[in-house]
C-alpha cells in the first residue's frame, strides 16, 4: 500500500483550483511516479461562502491558517494565494513547522528569496518555485538540472504573458493600448493590479529569479533597469515592423567577465528571431550556453492548468525527495559573488525616435552630439510630421549604455531635439 503525503494549500483561486484538479485527475500516474498518494487535506481561503470552480469535497476549507501549520499530518504547504508580506509570514511559519513548501509567488521569491531559501535549509525542508517564472514552462529546473554542466552566458525571456498578449494584438490588429489591456484582464492573464505587468515589474521579478538560478548571482530588483509598455506608441510598432523588427517586452540577463547586467524593456527583435514568433500570452526563454549554444523553451506563461502543472511537478519532486531522504537540499546550489557589469561594457544597438524642429542646422547638431559620444548610425529615416517638425528614426550601431546616456543628456540640452523613444535592438 502506498503511503500518504498530505498537502495544505494556501489559496483556492486560479492556480489553487488547477492544483487540486490536476492532483485528482492525474492521481494514478503521480502515485506511480512518486510512490505516494498525494492528497489535499486542507485549503485556506478568505471567503468560505464564495462559489468555487471545482467541488470542495475530499478536503476541508478553512479561513484559519493554523489549521494547516499546526496539523502534524500535513507535510507540504502549497502557497498559491499571492501577496508579499502575508505569504512570506505563512511560508516562514510552514518551514519552521518542518513542512516543505511549494510556491508560485514570483513577487515574494524575487524580493525575499534569499531569506526563504535559508529558512528552508535551516529547517531541513524543500522549497520549490518552478511556477514562479513562465507559468507552465519548466524553465527553472531545466536551468538548475539540465544545463548544470554548461556555463550559461545569456538569458533572454518573454516572461510576461499580459504584455506579450497586448503587443501581439497591437501589432496584428492595430488595437489601442486601452482596448488590449482590458482584453488581457478579462482573460485572466493580468495581475489583480496590472501596473506590475505593464510597467515591466512582473517581468523584472522573474528576471531576478532567472538570474539567481542561471548565474548564481543575487541581483536586487532595484538593480534591474526596468521599462514597461505603458507609453508605447503604435507608431513605433509600425515603424519597427517596416524596418524588419517586432517590438516585444523582453528581459535580458547577460554575464560578461564574471559580472552580470539585467534589464527589462521593450526591445526590437528581428522578425526572423525565434522570440519574435512568440505571440499572445505565450512565454519563451532563450538561453545561450557556452557549450550547448542557443536553446529556447516555449509555452504558456500563465493560466490555471499550465501554472498548476509546474506546481504539481514541484510537489512530485518533494515526494521523490521524501522517498529518497534527500529533502532540504537547496533548489539551486550555484552561488557566485554578485557583480554588476559597468554601463561602459553593456553593448546593444538602439532604436531611437526623435522629434526635431525642421530648420537648417538641427540635423547637423544631432549628428555632432552622436559623433561626440562615438555613436554611429546604421539606419536613419526622416519624415515631416508637420510644417515645423520632423520625425527622425535612428538605428545605431552597437554602442554601450554609457555612450547612449552621454548622447541623451547632451540632446536634452537642445530644445529643438526631443528623444521620444529609446529601445534596444537585438541582433541575430
Ligand atoms: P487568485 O486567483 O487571486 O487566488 C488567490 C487565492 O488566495 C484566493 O482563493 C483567495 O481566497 C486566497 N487568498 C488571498 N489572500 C488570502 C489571505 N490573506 N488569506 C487566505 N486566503 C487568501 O490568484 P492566482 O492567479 O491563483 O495566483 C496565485 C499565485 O500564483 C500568485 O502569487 C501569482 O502571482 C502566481 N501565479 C499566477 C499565475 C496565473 O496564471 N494566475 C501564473 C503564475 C504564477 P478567496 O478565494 O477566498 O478570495
Ligand atoms: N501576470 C502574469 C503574466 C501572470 O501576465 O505573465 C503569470 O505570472
Amino acid at each position: 500500500m502506498k503511503a500518504n503525503l498530505q498537502v495544505g494549500v494556501l489559496g483556492f483561486g486560479t492556480v489553487g483550483s488547477g492544483v487540486i484538479h490536476i492532483l485528482e485527475e492525474h492521481q494514478a500516474k503521480i502515485s506511480q511516479v512518486t510512490g505516494y498518494n498525494i492528497t489535499v487535506k486542507t485549503v485556506l481561503v478568505r471567503d468560505l461562502e464564495k462559489n468555487r470552480r471545482y467541488e470542495t469535497k475530499g478536503f476541508a476549507l478553512t479561513t484559519t491558517p493554523d489549521d494547516i501549520f499546526n496539523d502534524p499530518e500535513i507535510a507540504v504547504v502549497v502557497e498559491v494565494m499571492g501577496s508579499i508580506d502575508i505569504a512570506r509570514e505563512y511560508i516562514l511559519r510552514a518551514l519552521k513547522a518542518g513542512k516543505h513548501v511549494v510556491t508560485a509567488n514570483k513577487d515574494l521569491m524575487a524580493i525575499h528569496g534569499d531569506e526563504l531559501v535559508s529558512a528552508a535549509q535551516e529547517n531541513g525542508c524543500d522549497l520549490f518555485y518552478e511556477a514562479s517564472v513562465a507559468g507552465g514552462i519548466p524553465i527553472l529546473r531545466t536551468i538548475v538540472n539540465s544545463l548544470a554542466a554548461d556555463k550559461i552566458q545569456k538569458v533572454m525571456g518573454i516572461v510576461n504573458g499580459t504584455t506579450n498578449y497586448m503587443l501581439t494584438k497591437m501589432t496584428t490588429e492595430n488595437k489601442s493600448y486601452e482596448e488590449v489591456l482590458k482584453e488581457a484582464q478579462d482573460l485572466g492573464f493580468a495581475e489583480a493590479d496590472p501596473t506590475s505587468d505593464v510597467d515591466g515589474i512582473d517581468a523584472a521579478r522573474k528576471m531576478v529569479i532567472l538570474t539567481r538560478l542561471a548565474f548564481g548571482m543575487n541581483v536586487r530588483l532595484e538593480d534591474v533597469e526596468t521599462d514597461g509598455i505603458r507609453g508605447i506608441s503604435p507608431l513605433d510598432i509600425t515603424t519597427a515592423y517596416q524596418l524588419g523588427y517586432k517590438v516585444k517586452l523582453v528581459g535580458r540577463a547577460e554575464e560578461v567577465d564574471g559580472t552580470v547586467s539585467v534589464d527589462v524593456g521593450p526591445v526590437l527583435l528581428p522578425r526572423a528571431h525565434p522570440l519574435s514568433g512568440v505571440n499572445y500570452e505565450n512565454n519563451a526563454v532563450f538561453v545561450t550556453g557556452a557549450a550547448v549554444g542557443e536553446t529556447m523553451f516555449y509555452g504558456p506563461g500563465a493560466g490555471e492548468l499550465p501554472t498548476a502543472t509546474s506546481v504539481v511537478s514541484d510537489l512530485i519532486t518533494v515526494a521523490k525527495n521524501s522517498r529518497l531522504g534527500t529533502n532540504g537540499n537547496a533548489f539551486n546550489s550555484f552561488i557566485h559573488e554578485t557583480k554588476h557589469t559597468p554601463k561602459e561594457k553593456v553593448y546593444s544597438k538602439y532604436y531611437l525616435r526623435l522629434e526635431m524642429d525642421d530648420k537648417t542646422g538641427t540635423f547637423l547638431k544631432l549628428t555632432q552630439i552622436f559623433a561626440e559620444a562615438g555613436i554611429g548610425f546604421d539606419k536613419i529615416i526622416q519624415e515631416p510630421l508637420n510644417e515645423f517638425t520632423a520625425t527622425v528614426v535612428i538605428v545605431t550601431h552597437s554602442i554601450s549604455k554609457a555612450q547612449l546616456n552621454v548622447a541623451q543628456k547632451r540632446a536634452e540640452e537642445e530644445p529643438e531635439i526631443r528623444i521620444l523613444t529609446k529601445y534596444a535592438v537585438v541582433e541575430g
